[in-house]
């Protein structure tokens, strides 16, 4: 593994030399890959976040499915990789998550897992006033998938619209069938 960490590493410590004292500097990171993906686990990754606590980054940001996963490489623990990452990350590093944040609830929740600042993919695409509304105990976030005319009144293009099917972001039944998909064929 850490073959596999020295460019990120090094790259990182590169950008900090090379930067204006005060730039900030972020790594995006999944927490793990899916076991079968035989990629890194939640282990690796924590000793990874040792090593970036010396490579003068500002944030983590944690790219997670839902912000609540926790580990199939721990097995039986219901402790969510956000707060494993959180309990050894240092107090300098900010954490960022996104994944499955839906309303205020998800984010506080996520705050108290140990994150510092939530994000948002999917729900940011359907309510782009988010983040001004959600304080607003009235405000319903629109739920996916959306219709065409959700979406295009989000402000999303037609080409966007399509690429989002391939993220189930569109409600089955607003496109033809044999429709291209546009960016993205799958
Ligand atoms: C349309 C779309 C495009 C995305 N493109 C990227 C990308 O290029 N790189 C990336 O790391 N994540 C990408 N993501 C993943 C999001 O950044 C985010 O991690 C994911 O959607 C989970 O957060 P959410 O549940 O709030 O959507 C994309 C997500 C969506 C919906």
């Amino acid at each position: 593994m850490n073959n596999r960490f020295r460019f990120l590493l090094r790259t990182l410590k590169r950008i900090r030399k090379n930067v204006a004292p005060g730039f900030i500097i972020g790594v995006r990171l999944a927490p793990e890959d899916a076991p079968e993906n035989k990629g890194f686990n939640i282990y690796e990754i924590q000793e990874l976040v040792y090593d970036l606590a010396f490579s003068g980054i500002d944030y983590l940001h944690l790219s997670t499915v839902n912000f609540m996963d926790s580990s199939w490489y721990y097995p039986g623990s219901s402790l969510t990789n956000l707060k494993r990452i959180s309990a050894i990350c240092p107090d300098h590093i900010a954490i960022v998550v996104s994944g499955g944040i839906i309303g205020l609830e998800d984010a506080e929740k996520a705050l108290e897992e140990g994150a510092t600042l939530v994000a948002l993919g999917k729900m940011a695409i359907a309510n782009p006033d988010w983040p001004r509304q959600i304080s607003n105990p009235d405000f319903v976030p629109k739920s996916l998938p959306l219709s065409r005319s959700d979406l295009a009144s989000a402000d999303a293009s037609e080409m966007f619209i399509r690429y989002l099917r391939s993220y189930n972001m569109v409600l089955p039944g607003q496109y033809e069938p044999n429709e291209s998909l546009g960016l993205i064929q799958v």
